[in-house]
């Protein structure tokens, strides 16, 4: 008889677990710790949302809704996509969180030996999903300021590269691309004849100016977007994926095999969600930033974040992230090392989607480990 683990696909063994997993298996031993390593908001889902979902479900609005998703939510989403690019965005197609229209995309575009290139740090999802498809990503450095350094990209690009994966506000890095990078991204795209897949989940959450989506310029972009973090829905699986028809056809099809559709109630809740200012919200995190910023940036070397609820800062010289981390966990404080992200293990992630009591002790404790 074969030991079970002789079952397991030689695709699921090549993915290990996620890094921030294990960080959350040290934060379930800790007593009360001051966590400072979530990456969801710590607001809640606006209340006109949860009563939009409670009363479709009690209107009986409960089962699949077709593959692409309802038409109200749909046209909504293209028509504000149209007037904020300035040209029609392609097909929109709602999916079960960011997470599912990146999956559905790579099993789309990417063959067994095909390439995506991204900037490191990155979000930890890109790489496993590309193993999952057999290809391969590579990680261009950005340090120390996460900008897109073109010369460095396109080193990394082959014959064999299919996809420049963007993603700003970043995380772990919280960087937004500036006018300069984005434009830069969008000459390399159309020199090397590339699909960008731009990650824009953190796009309300933006501090800055002048940080448009590469789909503004380039229409063979396809933009993930969701309702996770801008309200708070991480658990209710929403967003949506709009560009070139041809391969939004493709996502469908496989999507038909996978997700189905999206939660049917809460894309009725999503159209609620599209009303919503969430300013209010923005601004405290924006805040939040500040402080952490001003807390930290004296005895740590910090890009000073215009996104996302993350920083990125530097570990103090001569110790890794890792064990860094290790010490501010021994202090209770939670955070995340670098290496969960990046080759190097040479930075931290810090979320300040917590309150502020929270932020100024675990600031003080960090500080004092210096
Ligand atoms: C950069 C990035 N993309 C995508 C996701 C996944 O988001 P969703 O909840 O929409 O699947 C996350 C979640 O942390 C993220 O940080």
């Amino acid at each position: 008889m074969r030991n079970i683990s002789q079952f397991i696909s030689d695709r699921a063994n090549l993915v290990d677990a996620s890094g921030i997993r294990k960080v959350f298996d040290l934060a379930a031993t800790m007593k009360d710790p001051i966590n400072l390593s979530i990456g969801q908001p710590d607001f809640d889902v606006p209340d006109s949302c949860k009563e939009a979902a409670i009363e479709a479900i009690r209107k009986g609005f409960n089962r699949y809704t077709q593959t692409q998703g309802i038409n109200q939510l749909i046209s909504r989403v293209h028509a504000d996509l149209t007037k904020e690019l300035g040209r029609d965005p392609g097909e929109v197609f709602v999916t079960s969180g960011v997470s599912g229209g990146l999956m559905l995309a790579v099993l789309a575009l990417i063959n067994p030996g095909d390439e995506a290139v991204c900037l490191d740090p990155y979000f930890v999802m890109y790489k496993h999903l590309m193993t999952m498809a057999g290809g391969k990503l590579t990680a261009v450095d950005s340090y120390p300021d996460f900008r897109f350094y073109p010369e460095r990209v396109e080193k990394a690009i082959t014959p064999r590269t299919k996809l420049l994966i963007l993603n700003s506000p970043g995380n772990p890095s919280g960087y937004v691309m500036t006018r300069e990078d984005v434009q830069a991204a969008v000459d390399l795209a159309r020199k090397h004849d590339l699909i960008i897949l731009s990650d824009e989940i953190y796009k309300e959450f933006t501090y800055c100016e002048g940080a448009d989506s590469p789909a503004k310029f380039y229409d063979r972009t396809l933009v993930l977007r969701g309702y996770s973090k801008s309200h708070a829905m991480t658990g209710w699986r929403l967003g949506y994926a709009a560009g070139p028809g041809e391969i939004i056809q493709q996502m469908l099809k496989l999507q038909q095999y996978t997700f189905v559709c999206a939660p049917s109630p809460l894309q009725l809740a999503a159209v609620t969600a599209e009303d919503v200012s969430m300013a209010e919200q923005v601004a405290a995190y924006r805040r939040k930033r500040d402080l952490v910023y001003n807390k930290l940036s004296s005895k740590f070397q910090i890009v000073k974040p215009e996104g996302a609820f993350y920083m990125f800062p530097k570990a103090p010289d001569g110790i890794t992230a890792t064990d860094f981390v290790t010490r501010a966990i021994e202090n209770n404080v939670l955070i995340i090392p670098g290496n969960v992200f990046s080759s190097q293990d040479t930075h931290f992630r810090i979320s300040y989607a917590t309150t502020d009591e929270k932020l100024e002790k675990g600031c003080d404790i960090l500080n004092s480990l210096v």
